[in-house]
């Protein structure tokens, strides 16, 4: 019964639980296999290369292993590096973050000055400018931004503090002189720095993230291929981590909720 099989979302960590929350939400009959590659993230400051091969892995893991009728790519630094080519790879339908997210944030700005902030691996691949010049060329004025350090306080469980602030003052200091009225979140480790971020950029600042249209284009996908889960249920979730599950659960229990108490380790072989 395909209709019954679940949707897989992977990240480097815990970023694409954003995405994850979204699609629960939207979708709370459908199963769900969530995979965190906690043993080596962060990604962003990899080679796309590498990246890419990781992306690869883990989509043949989660077609092979668990069978998901749809994959989301919870992640727009694998997004960036992989996406073509896990859909000429494998059967099953996949959806990135990062045209989601673009279309989002040209839907809210009024402006049309839109700041995404990343890894330094989504910024410096383009894949951002490439989507809004597909979205709507001419129209933006894009202000790519990435932001070193972020993802690792998130994976270290902190979403607050003044070293983070510190941080984000440094960082985020090109975005505020530039004046955009929208900031797309253009990585899924974000959101739960979204306090921080909106401290420093300000109120007026419309902050997007792409899980709520990932979410949207994942529903919109299943039932374009009469792929939605006909049982009305609650969905079965399993996360999966390939680092320190006991860490996993711990801080994805904080970040997610009380789900990830019972997630599950994954160990890659050594030479994949
Ligand atoms: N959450 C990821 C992203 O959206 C990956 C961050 C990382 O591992 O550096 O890019």
């Amino acid at each position: 019964m395909p209709n019954e099989q679940p949707i897989g979302i992977f990240d480097s960590g815990f970023g694409g639980l954003t995405v994850a929350r979204a699609v629960i939400d939207l979708l709370p009959s459908e199963d769900v296999v969530y995979f965190g590659d906690t043993a080596r993230y962060p990604y962003g400051p990899r080679p796309l290369d590498e990246v890419r091969d990781f992306a690869i892995q883990i989509t043949n893991y989660l077609v092979d292993e668990h069978n998901v009728k749809l994959l989301i790519v919870g992640c727009n630094t694998a997004a960036a590096a992989a996406l073509e080519d896990l859909e000429k790879m494998v059967d099953v339908p996949i959806i990135g973050v990062i045209a989601p997210g673009a279309q989002s944030a040209i839907d809210v700005s009024e402006t049309k000055s839109i700041g995404v902030i990343g890894t330094v691996g989504t910024i410096n691949s383009g894949a951002y400018v490439r989507a809004f010049n597909e979205l709507s060329p001419q129209e933006i004025e894009l202000q790519p931004l990435a932001c070193p350090g972020f993802v690792e306080f998130v994976e270290k469980g902190e979403s607050s503090g003044e070293q983070l602030l510190v941080l984000a003052e440094r960082l985020l200091a090109p975005i505020v002189s530039a004046k955009v009225d929208t900031l797309l979140l253009g990585c899924t480790h974000y959101p739960y720095l979204a306090r921080a971020i909106a401290q420093v950029v300000g109120n007026d600042v419309v902050l997007v993230s792409s899980a709520d249209e990932t979410a949207f284009a994942a529903a919109a996908c299943l039932k374009d291929m009469d792929l939605l889960a006909t049982k009305e249920k609650t969905g079965k979730r399993l996360f999966i981590s390939s680092g320190d599950v006991s860490w996993f659960a711990e801080v994805g229990q904080r970040l997610f909720g009380p789900e990830l108490a019972s997630a599950q380790p994954h160990e890659w072989n050594p030479s994949p």
